[in-house]
């Protein structure tokens, strides 16, 4: 099996979810920035991360899903996972965005809805990992939760 992990990320938090991802599943890891559609050869597993950013997914990584050719992950069994802020510890103001965020969703579902719409296998257990505040850290425990979700895919 070939895994595959694409992902973006402005204040490194979903860098390390990806990062602890990829070194427990033996993925190569590429910044979005880094990936080409060719990468995606051989891949038989692919999993694709972005912050949330105004309830979906970093432009980057959705221009990267849109610019795959139709069909070009067929065959691909695929999963998205986002990073996103806290219910418990996000403070004011940011706490009126949080309420927002869960009216508007986030931004794996949409990632899946995209991956789904290239006609990759989308395996339907998305990773949702959540930050402290808006640049972080991670939640405690959050970066184990990632690798045992990755390792239950
Ligand atoms: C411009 C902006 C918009 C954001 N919008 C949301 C949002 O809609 N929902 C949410 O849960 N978090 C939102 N956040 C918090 C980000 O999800 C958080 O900064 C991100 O998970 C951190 O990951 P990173 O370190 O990989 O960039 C937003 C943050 C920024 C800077």
């Amino acid at each position: 099996m070939s895994t595959l992990v694409i992902y973006d990320s402005v204040y490194g938090n979903t860098e390390k979810i990806a990062q602890a991802v990829g070194a427990a599943l033996g993925a190569r890891v590429l910044k979005v920035a880094d990936a080409a559609p060719a990468d995606l050869q051989g891949c038989t597993l692919l999993l694709v991360g972005s912050p949330t950013h105004a309830f979906g997914a970093l432009p980057n990584v959705k221009g990267f899903l849109a610019s795959l050719p139709a069909g070009s992950l067929a065959g691909v069994r695929a999963e998205a996972f986002d990073t996103r802020f806290s219910a418990k510890t996000t403070p004011q103001p940011p706490k009126f965005l949080k309420l927002m965020a869960d009216t508007f969703g986030y931004a794996a579902e949409k990632l899946e809805k995209q991956l789904a719409r290239k006609g990759a296998q989308v395996i339907g257990k998305a990773g949702q990992f959540s930050i402290d505040g808006n640049e972080g850290p991670l939640s405690d425990g959050e970066l184990e939760r990632a690798v045992q979700w990755a390792r239950s895919l």
